[in-house]
């Protein structure tokens, strides 16, 4: 059973870890490595049935292509996180595409607001609560092994990171101008922790060794993004991979991101037992103020910068 296929031989492709192993140490070592070097892996035999995944996709598909005035109906509004709205429209001087965006967050119940998830198709919310219960065990399992990792207790990182799952789904759609044009521009999460799903669509690249690598689409692999707060927990031991999307000419290319991020007041900085010898990284931050300065763009104070 293959664990790791690039195990040994340096390589620009994304680690592909197979959970179905039944070493489960090797499975988190895997985690683990793939956690620090690149901060991006692809898990496959995950556990999430295949029939689940059509039906997602299925549905969030059905959903965008209702007419603008259906969509409407769970519509962004100025102040909100959560809605459906135009991300981008197509501009060739600025080197954009077209890319409509739909947000909800989907656990904890107390954060859910059923308003803002599509009431057409009309299994939308089953399929997608369904999901949700599947992909949080998913992520809880590589936090445990993230933290295990760091040599601290299982909970850890879930405890400050875990607070809130919102979902992204992300609409591309087809672009005559795929040579000159982003989808989704540099970045990295700002959430904690990323899962991520896409149609048959490629277009993900992630950043590593001073080039861009394109992701291998492998059908109903979830790749996993480590993101910035647990960059931040970790105190720079997990990467938070920088990455981008491409459009495609001809077919529209559809991803789900599950953002695992802390609650908006949790404080996030670097585990005061990961600061004996190392000093600390990154300065410990309101989650809210992080979301507020990085969305803008101003500096951030941390003590490496
Ligand atoms: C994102 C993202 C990647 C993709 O939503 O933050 O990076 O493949 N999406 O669409
Ligand atoms: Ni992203």
């Amino acid at each position: 059973m293959v664990v790791e296929r690039d195990q040994d031989i340096p390589s620009s492709r994304v680690p592909i870890i197979d959970l179905s192993n039944p070493d489960q140490e090797l499975v988190a070592r895997a985690v683990v490595k793939a956690s620090e070097e690149w901060g991006v892996f692809q898990l496959i035999n995950h556990g999430i049935t295949t029939e689940l995944i059509q039906r997602l996709h299925d549905v969030g598909r059905r959903f965008f292509e209702l007419s603008e005035a259906e969509k409407k109906d769970v519509a962004k509004l100025d102040d909100s996180r959560e809605g459906y709205a135009r991300r981008y429209t197509l501009d060739l001087e600025k080197r954009i595409g077209t890319v409509d965006q739909l947000f909800h967050n989907v656990w904890p119940p107390s954060a859910v607001n059923y308003s803002y998830w599509p009431k057409n198709p009309q299994d939308y919310r089953e399929v997608n609560e369904e999901y949700t219960r599947q992909v949080k065990m998913l992520s809880e399992k590589i936090m445990e092994w993230l933290s295990v990792g760091l040599g601290l207790r299982r909970e850890a990182i879930n405890e400050v990171v875990g607070g809130e799952y919102l979902l992204n789904v992300n609409y591309y759609p087809p672009c005559p101008h795929p040579d000159v044009i982003e989808g989704l521009d540099a970045h990295t999460d700002i959430s904690g922790l990323t899962l991520l799903l896409t149609n048959e669509i490629p277009g993900l690249q992630v950043f590593k060794d001073d080039q861009w690598i394109d992701v291998e689409y492998i059908p109903f692999a979830v790749i996993v993004n480590i993101s910035d707060q647990i960059l931040r927990i970790s105190n720079g031991k997990y990467k938070s991979v920088l990455h981008k999307t491409t459009v495609d000419k001809e077919k529209t290319r559809m991803s789900w991101a599950v953002l695992v991020r802390p609650t908006n007041d949790m404080v996030v900085g670097p585990f005061t037992e990961l600061i004996g010898d190392d000093p600390p990284k990154f300065k410990s931050m309101v989650y809210k103020d992080y979301i507020y300065r990085k969305v803008r763009n101003l500096p951030f104070v941390d003590l490496d910068s």
